[in-house]
Parts: C-alpha cells; structure tokens; sequence
C-alpha cells in the first residue's frame, strides 16, 4: 500500500487551476449562444467538471454516463460496455464529452461513436490529460488540458483502483 511519501506532484492544484481557467474561455468563445450538453464520464472526470462549469458563463446542462473498460488495476480490458446510460436526450444537442485522461483512445472512441449514432448536434471533445504515447485508436481531443508522460497518474478524480481520487494535485506513484 502507497503511502503519500511516495506521491510525486506531476500537475499542481495551481497549473491545474490555470488550465480549467483557460479551457473554460475557449469552451465559452465556441459556444456562444449555445446551451450545451456537458457528458462527464465517471468516475474519473467528476472533479473536473465540477470545477470547469464554475469557471463557464454558459448555460450548460450535465449529464454522466458510466462505463467499464478496466478490471481492478491499470490495464484496460480494451471491452468498454455502458454501465449506466444518458436520460437526457443527445438527438439536436451540443454535446461536449468531458474525460479525465485520453490513455489507450478506446474508452472514449467507444463513446463517442455511440453518441454520434444519436445524432447530436454537435459532439466535441474535452479531456484534462492525454497520454499520446499509449494511444491504440486515435482520438481528436479539441480541449486538452495537459499532454502527460507514460506514468499512471493519480488525483485530482483519478484513481488507482478506486483510491486517491481525493489528492488536490496530479500525482504519480514512484514505484509505478
Ligand atoms: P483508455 O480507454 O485506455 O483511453 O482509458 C481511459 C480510462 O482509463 C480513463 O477514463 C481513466 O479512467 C483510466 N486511466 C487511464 N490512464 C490512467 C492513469 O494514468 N490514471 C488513472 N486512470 C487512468
Ligand atoms: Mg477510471
């Protein structure tokens, strides 16, 4: 079991609040006049979107859906199932997928194609970090907050097998 001693800050709480910042006023220069739909995948990109749609003057409405790639650990299992749906109609909407880390590509690749069939408006993606050099599908990321080194990361929402989700800054763990 970690201990904190064994953290190491990747992406402080301050670079992280200065990328929310200014991911906000480039969502916000896009979307004028537009309601969009935010879509959060959870767990992961719950603290992220929480802070992100204080930092908008927009009058966005949220939604989560949940889905399964990972058994318990760090490899995707690379079979990504809906665990739990939209109840908030896609059909005409402005939607805009919120992840947390863009790894291997195929979670959100996944998703992105099964809210295309729904015929949104528009669909756009943005994702706090991106680990290009793990990608097995590629993915077009239009808000990024962070290109991020092949390190499992924790914190700040993210998690390594449902802990450390709590930790204010981006971490990653010595031994991993
Ligand atoms: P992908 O399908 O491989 O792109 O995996 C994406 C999902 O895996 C993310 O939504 C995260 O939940 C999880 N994930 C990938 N890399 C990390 C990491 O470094 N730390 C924590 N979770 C990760
Ligand atoms: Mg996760």
């Amino acid at each position: 079991m970690a201990s904190l001693a064994q953290f190491h800050i990747l992406i402080s709480r301050e670079e992280i609040a200065k990328a929310v910042t200014r991911l906000a006023s480039e969502i916000e220069r896009d979307y004028q006049g537009k309601q969009p739909l935010l879509i959060g995948i959870l767990k992961g990109s719950f603290v992220f979107l929480a802070d992100l749609i204080r930092q908008l003057e927009l009058p966005v409405e949220i939604e989560f859906v949940k889905l399964s790639s990972y058994g318990a650990g760090k490899e995707t299992s690379g079979k990504v199932k809906v665990v739990q749906g939209l109840k908030t109609p896609v059909k005409g909407r402005d939607v805009l997928v919120i992840e947390d880390i863009v790894d291997t590509g195929i979670t959100i690749s996944f998703l992105l194609n099964y809210l295309r069939k729904k015929k949104p408006a528009s669909l756009k993606l943005c994702a706090l970090t991106d680990k290009p050099s793990r990608r097995q599908t590629p993915v077009s990321i239009d808000y990024l907050g962070f290109t991020v080194p092949d390190k499992f990361i924790v914190g700040y929402g993210l998690d390594f097998d449902e802990k450390f989700r709590y930790l204010p800054d981006i971490c990653f763990l010595e031994d991993y």
